[in-house]
């Protein structure tokens, strides 16, 4: 995301709260019984309701405000996409077997109490913020998807938010206006497979930003998305402590170099696409030996240096979209494991020169006909 695009969303995501929209059109309520026992009828909105046996699906669209008699026995919840501000504080705790509870898209800002049995908690495009979730999820010990993208939740998260739903598979964050990623903001989530937080203002991941994360036991798995942020310096140990780190997504932010990587020698994904990495020779420095994908398109890279890839095993490598003027020889080459490629992308770079070695040392590369002589056919190769 550009600059002015980021300021642009911000304004639209402050602005979504504050505005009081008009009250949506009442739709006719749709009438779902299971003999005595009614959906509820909003005179805003419109519910239904799906039964199976004594268990209910409540699907509820348009709602200003959280309907009445709602049947007790609901294992799913959904009130979408309306303008409800305020859930009063206890009235989920009545639904004891609810496992999905989805209110994306209202205006929700309070802080209310959530029902122990919860699996799935969908809060995404409300007015919530970082003070009003600290302590909402404090015993939800179940949950596995907690998703939270385009709140409003302000520059940081209070440390011990997520301390108790050790069980969260997925946490999303994405575009909620977040600045800093302060220590122990992540403490507790140690079952976890996916964080997302795009989209944000962060500018500098520090030391220990994400201490405490781990992936479930066993397991190398956990993806961390930080893409399109503002992300120009990443200090020494941002991701120590954290557990099973598999995929990191940096693409879209301001990075000129590679982040020390010391402690996670295997990655599947490791994207840093547009950002402002001029120099790679930083990639021998991170400590990566392995890697499935690597992709560094959209950056202004002029230099392959020869050795890049002398320590690394690597399978798909994006170099397109830079400004690469020359290809070394045997640049791919690793003397001690020989390197199978499988996708090699150079286009969209000012190539000039290409030594009949370039790419020499790869087994599996043979769709490139050495010595290559002709940029021309080179290109339409690459
Ligand atoms: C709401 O009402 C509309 C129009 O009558 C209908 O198409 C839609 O399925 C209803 N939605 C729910 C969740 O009941
Ligand atoms: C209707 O709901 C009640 C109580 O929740 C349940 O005992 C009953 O089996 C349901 N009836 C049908 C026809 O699903
Ligand atoms: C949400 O409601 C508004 C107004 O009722 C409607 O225009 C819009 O299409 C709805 N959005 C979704 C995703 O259903
Ligand atoms: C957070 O939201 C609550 C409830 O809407 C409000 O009282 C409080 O002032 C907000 N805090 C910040 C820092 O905006
Ligand atoms: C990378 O960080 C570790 C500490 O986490 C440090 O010991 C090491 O010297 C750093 N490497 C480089 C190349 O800066």
């Amino acid at each position: 995301m550009t600059t002015v695009q980021h300021m642009l969303f911000v304004l639209l995501l402050q602005f979504a709260c504050l505005e009081s929209f008009d009250a949506k059109q009442s739709i006719r309520s749709m009438k779902h019984t299971n003999g005595s026992h009614p959906c509820p009828q909003p005179t805003v909105g419109n519910c239904s309701c799906e039964w199976t046996g004594p268990y209910v699906k409540v699907t509820c669209v348009g709602l200003d405000t959280v309907p009445e008699k709602v049947p007790e026995s609901a294992l799913y919840i959904t009130f979408f996409n309306g303008t409800i501000k305020e859930i009063p504080q206890n009235f989920f705790l009545s639904f004891k077997n609810l496992i999905t509870l989805n209110l994306k898209e209202n205006k929700i800002s309070n802080k209310f109490k959530l029902p122990k049995s919860l699996f799935n908690l969908f809060l995404d495009n409300n007015c919530l913020n970082a003070s009003t979730i600290f302590g909402m999820f404090d015993g939800l010990t179940r949950l596995r998807a907690l998703h939270l993208s385009w709140n409003p939740l302000g520059e940081k998260l209070v440390p011990g938010t997520f301390s108790s739903v050790k069980n969260v598979i997925e946490l999303t964050l994405a575009n909620c206006l977040l600045e800093d990623v302060g220590e122990n903001m992540f403490l507790g989530l140690t079952n976890l497979r996916t964080l997302k937080i795009f989209g944000n203002k962060i500018r500098t991941l520090k030391r220990g930003a994400f201490r405490g994360i781990s992936c479930p036991k066993g397991e190398t798995s956990l993806t961390l998305k930080l893409v399109d942020n503002l992300i120009s310096h990443i200090e020494d140990g941002a991701f120590e402590g954290v557990h099973g780190l598999f995929r990191l997504s940096l693409d879209g932010n301001q990075l000129s170099s590679f982040p020390n990587l010391t402690g996670f020698p295997k990655f599947s994904d490791l994207t840093l696409s547009q950002n402002n990495i001029v120099d790679a020779s930083s990639l021998t420095h991170s400590g990566i030996k392995q890697l499935e994908n690597l992709l560094l398109n959209n950056n202004q890279i002029s230099v392959i240096p020869e050795d890049l890839f002398k320590h690394i095993i690597i399978r798909t490598l994006d170099l397109s979209s830079n400004r690469i003027k020359e290809i070394p020889p045997r640049f791919l080459e690793n003397p001690k494991t020989p390197q199978i490629i499988n996708n090699l992308y150079l286009y969209d770079n000012e190539i000039e020169f290409v030594h009949s070695e370039s790419f020499a040392g790869l087994p599996n590369l043979k769709t490139l006909p050495p010595p290559i002589t002709n940029i021309k056919a080179l290109m339409r190769i690459l």
